[in-house]
């Protein structure tokens, strides 16, 4: 994701992508050549730290998904140590390995929803009272991040749909903003210019209101992690990471398509679609294939993520090249 061309970035700023693969495979590598006394002093130099593997989030009531509603994945689910401590958060930190360290101290609590803009009934939720409106659900998503690498993750949520209709949207609405909260105490990098803060994001309301469009509060079962977007963010399984907006704190509903940080930061590399495409490359790296973390090997980038069947029609007619 990062803007800066890899000369403006300090070395010390970074754990390159590659690295941390290799040492997470080498360390699977290891463990399986078997337990000699040199693997085990190599295991204990390249294991992630042991405070945020240790890390849990409280135990959700959760139901199972509608059969209808998700369609079934049987790729096997990304770990939760990879999930928890392979992420992007910039506010945190831009190197993905250190985001769960830096953000083990966030407080999520007491935290408010606004909802609001061209709506009938505007409200700021209690964060508590919100993820009363309905149960939760386990949804097994794949996760594309626009750099290259995936995952397959057991989200638990609700669709994003049944809180607009709470607030009644006006029938000039056609799109929904979403806002990240600004800490700067609290997330050391708004008080640098790595993006525009606080981190924004959108969609059109046909999109938001699509069944797998999820508002979360947890994954594996449990509340969310800090460095996973807690107390609650935006999942939206066919399109790239980014749009899956951390630590939401309000939801605008607009007429004009409202600004999304990644495009403010590159326009010409990050749209305001942002549809998982393996025909439509990013200026700087091809979008045919993908690393599914925890794995070896690349395997093939679906159109819409593997969601075609479901959202295909939203975009019927469009060019998906020209609305990247
Ligand atoms: N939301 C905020 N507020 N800040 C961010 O830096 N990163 C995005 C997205 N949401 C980001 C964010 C990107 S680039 C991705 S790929 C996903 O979060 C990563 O989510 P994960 O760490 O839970 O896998």
């Amino acid at each position: 994701m990062l803007i800066k061309k890899p000369d403006d970035i300090k070395r010390s700023e970074i754990t390159p992508e590659q690295t941390y693969l290799n040492r997470r495979n080498f360390m699977r590598a290891g463990v399986l050549a078997g337990s000699t006394l040199l693997t085990a002093a190599l295991y204990r130099e390249f294991a992630v730290p042991e405070e945020p593997l240790r890390q849990q989030g409280e135990k959700l009531n959760v139901q199972q998904a509608a059969n209808d509603t998700v369609p079934p994945l049987t790729e096997a689910r990304t770990s939760f140590a990879d999930i928890t401590h392979y992420n992007n958060f910039y506010e945190f930190s831009t190197d993905k390995s250190a985001v769960a360290y830096k953000a083990r101290n966030f407080v999520t609590r007491p935290w408010t929803v606004a909802v609001e803009g061209l709506v009938q009934k505007p409200k700021t939720f209690d964060l508590d009272d919100l993820l009363k409106l309905a149960p939760v659900e386990e949804r097994v998503y794949r996760h594309r991040c626009v750099e290259g690498w995936s995952m397959v993750i057991p989200w638990v949520g609700f669709p994003l749909a049944r809180l607009l209709k709470e607030v009644e949207p006006l029938g000039q609405a056609r799109y929904v903003a979403f806002q990240t909260i600004y800490a700067p105490s609290q997330m050391p990098n708004q008080s640098t210019g790595v993006l525009d803060w606080p981190y924004v994001e959108g969609l059109r309301l046909d999109e938001a209101m699509h069944p797998l469009t999820l508002l979360v509060s947890g994954l594996y079962g449990q509340t969310l992690l800090p460095q996973n977007g807690a107390p609650l963010r935006l999942v939206v399984p066919w399109k790239y990471g980014f749009k899956g907006i951390k630590s939401i704190i309000k939801i605008t509903l607009t007429s004009e398509q409202p600004p999304t940080t990644w495009n403010l930061a590159a326009s010409d590399e990050y749209g305001f679609y942002s549809n998982v495409n393996p025909n439509v490359d990013h200026p700087r790296w091809s979008q045919k294939r993908e690393r599914r973390i925890g794995e070896f090997g690349v395997r093939d980038t679906l159109l819409f993520n593997g969601y075609a069947e479901q959202v295909g029609q939203l975009y019927s007619g469009m060019d998906l090249r020209a609305n990247f």
